[in-house]
């Protein structure tokens, strides 16, 4: 029997950590896109003139990519955010059919138009392939970045690839990243997601929607903490 919910039930989705990585990963992405666009074409040059031109633009994408991969790094082994990431990138990697029948089925909820899809897990099928995405083009943008930078460190036949494909990761990720946008800031019903990356919660019906198998998860933990408190208060 489907659950029935108050306008105000809620489920915690995200820690501070998840939250952190998230924002500092989004803010490093944007000056890296606008510092970029400026070295790669004279459209932009004007642009990257509020930051005090070109080369200062080209110190800025160095010293944000050496930060975003510290703060990457430096989140994996503090706290919560290694098994964090590692949560994620195993729920990723565990891509079964009901996530294939959400992604089949996403571009007619891209467009609003809703249809039935099988229960989800944390993540569900299109954002599984967003976070895969992300992850393989992230690296991609690092490993290519440090050759460009390095140069003379890279054999020849090797760096001449390294361009073209910098600048196609980041034009895919920025592709990819303009739905992201659309889905979490506009689209009608995904948006509510965007109070988990704020405080933590998003609304229960939204995620017993959206995330069935998830929804029950948390639920069944939650009951198991309410009985073990239970049996200490009884044991006194
Ligand atoms: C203003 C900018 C952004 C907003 C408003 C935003 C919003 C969100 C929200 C609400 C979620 C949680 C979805 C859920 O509950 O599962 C999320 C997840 C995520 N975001 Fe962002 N985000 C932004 C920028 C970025 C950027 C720049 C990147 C990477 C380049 C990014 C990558 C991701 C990834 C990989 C996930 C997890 C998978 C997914 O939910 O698709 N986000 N974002």
């Amino acid at each position: 029997m489907e659950p029935t919910f108050k306008k105000s039930d809620k489920i915690f989705r995200f820690t501070v950590g998840e939250r952190v990585a998230h924002w500092s990963h989004a803010i490093s992405f944007f000056i890296l896109l606008f510092t970029g666009l400026g070295m790669i074409s004279m459209f932009f040059r004007p642009a990257v003139g509020i930051v005090g031109g070109i080369d200062v633009a080209r110190n800025i994408h160095r010293v944000v990519a050496v930060l975003f991969v510290v703060v990457f790094v430096v989140n994996l082994f503090i706290g919560e955010g290694g098994r964090n990431v590692r949560a994620w990138v195993r729920e990723i990697l565990a891509f079964d059919k009901k996530d294939l029948a959400h992604f089949m089925i996403f571009p007619f909820e891209f467009f609003g138009l809703h249809r039935p899809y099988p229960p989800q897990g944390k993540f569900n099928g299109g954002e599984k392939f967003n976070s895969a995405l992300m992850i393989t083009g992230m690296v991609c943008l690092v490993i290519t970045g440090f050759m460009m930078w390095f140069p003379t460190a890279i054999p020849r036949v090797i760096l001449q690839w390294a361009y073209p494909a910098h600048a196609g990761f980041a034009l895919l990720l920025t592709a990819v990243l303009l739905a992201h946008l659309y889905l979490s800031l506009l689209h009608p019903d995904s948006n509510q997601a965007l109070k988990g990356m704020f405080n933590g919660y998003v609304p229960a019906k939204f995620a017993y929607e959206h995330y069935e198998k998830w929804y029950y998860k948390v639920k069944s933990e939650e009951n198991v903490k309410e009985q073990a408190k239970r049996e200490i208060a009884a044991d006194g």
